[in-house]
């Protein structure tokens, strides 16, 4: 058995994912994760995919004494890897406090304790929210930081910065990974997104439309710059997000980082328009969707996508599956919550 990596947030969409490759590669793995968009039954998922139980804790990481009270049961934690965080952009619009206390407050919980005991290595989950809408497309890790569309992408860039600061004065190094979108699911259909309510992001919005939980998809605009009016992302599939941090891990794990802090965008490369994901959900599927043309969705950028050359060089890492197998994946899994999972839709 390799070192124990400490995944909070690991019972979430991506946490979830990462601590199935952590497990695949030998890793012991605990899990702490207050369970705010999760569900309890997560591990168990885990132990059918891999065989073994991840370790797990509830516990609200905001909360600076039960922090340190964890770290003082759970000993031998060699490296960590940071999800754990409210994520909706127009909640955190509504609730900037509650996503500053929560997201920072977790963020700097995490680092005083990490810095405590000399945990050498940290793993942050960041956003391409950081770029805005970038000046130029693709957008490489160098453009500039724009300032926050949203509380929630503000809390991602605050934290990398206190991230940096910390690690320049203690041994700790650190790698930002700035998620483009992720979407899709495990191939087992046992993991996947669980979102809270009604789903702000797309790919759950189009699989409950097309299941029948919700009567018609908005798409919100068509009348963007782009070659059928309608926004473009860099959707990347979640299996090959969650592999990126497993060689991010181990790149600082042997010292191969070039700097006490890293930044390394993950995405496919190839931005898709909302029409375009529609259209290949549709072919996977079979079905037809309901979809309404909408105005714009105030905040969204018109459209983003990523420069992977760091990410392909630096990391060896590329995103390997296509747009067909994410919505795909992501089909099967909407066809497989209802089965057992007490979920919270
Ligand atoms: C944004 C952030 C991302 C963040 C995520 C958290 C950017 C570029 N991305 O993703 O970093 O992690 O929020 O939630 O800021 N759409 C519809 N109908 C829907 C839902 C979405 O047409 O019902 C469209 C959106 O207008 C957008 C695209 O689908 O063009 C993707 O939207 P979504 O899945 O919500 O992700 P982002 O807003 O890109």
């Amino acid at each position: 058995m390799k070192q124990k990596i400490l995944v909070t947030g690991g019972s979430g969409y991506i946490g979830s994912h990462t601590v199935v490759e952590l497990q695949k590669q030998g890793y012991e793995v605990l899990i702490a994760d207050n369970l705010s968009n999760s569900t309890e039954e997560i591990p168990d998922r885990i132990r059918q995919i891999t065989g073994v139980r991840p370790g797990f804790e509830k516990i609200d990481l905001s909360e600076r004494e039960a922090v340190r009270d964890f770290f003082q049961r759970n000993q031998g934690i060699g490296a960590i890897i940071h999800f754990a965080a409210l994520k909706a952009v127009h909640d955190s619009v509504a609730h900037p406090i509650l996503y500053y206390r929560n997201n920072v407050g977790s963020t700097i919980n995490l680092l005083e304790n990490m810095t405590r005991l000399q945990i050498p290595y940290l793993v942050f989950s960041s956003s391409c929210t950081v770029y805005g809408q970038p000046d130029q497309l693709p957008v490489s890790e160098t453009a500039p930081v724009k300032k926050y569309a949203s509380p929630y992408g503000n809390t991602k860039r605050i934290c990398e910065e206190i991230i940096n600061d910390t690690c320049q004065v203690y041994m700790a190094n650190a790698i930002h990974l700035r998620y483009f979108n992720p979407i899709g699911a495990h191939e087992s259909a046992l993991i996947g997104e669980l979102p809270l309510g009604v789903p702000n992001n797309l790919m759950p919005f189009i699989t409950q439309t097309a299941i029948g939980k919700r009567e018609y998809l908005n798409v919100w605009g068509n009348n963007y710059h782009t070659p059928d009016g309608t926004a473009i992302r860099d959707y990347i599939h979640v299996v090959d997000l969650a592999k990126a941090h497993i060689i991010a891990l181990e790149r600082l794990m042997s010292r191969k980082n070039k700097t006490k802090t890293e930044v390394f965008n993950l995405g496919t490369g190839t931005g898709y328009s909302v029409m375009e994901v529609i259209r290949s959900f549709e072919k996977v599927s079979g079905l037809k969707l309901n979809y309404k043309i909408r105005d714009r969705r105030p905040g969204d950028v018109e459209q983003v996508w990523a420069d992977t050359t760091l990410a392909n060089r630096e990391l060896g890492w590329k995103a390997e599956k296509g747009l067909d197998d994410m919505t795909l994946s992501a089909w099967r899994w909407e066809q497989g919550i209802e089965h057992g999972l007490k979920s919270k839709l």
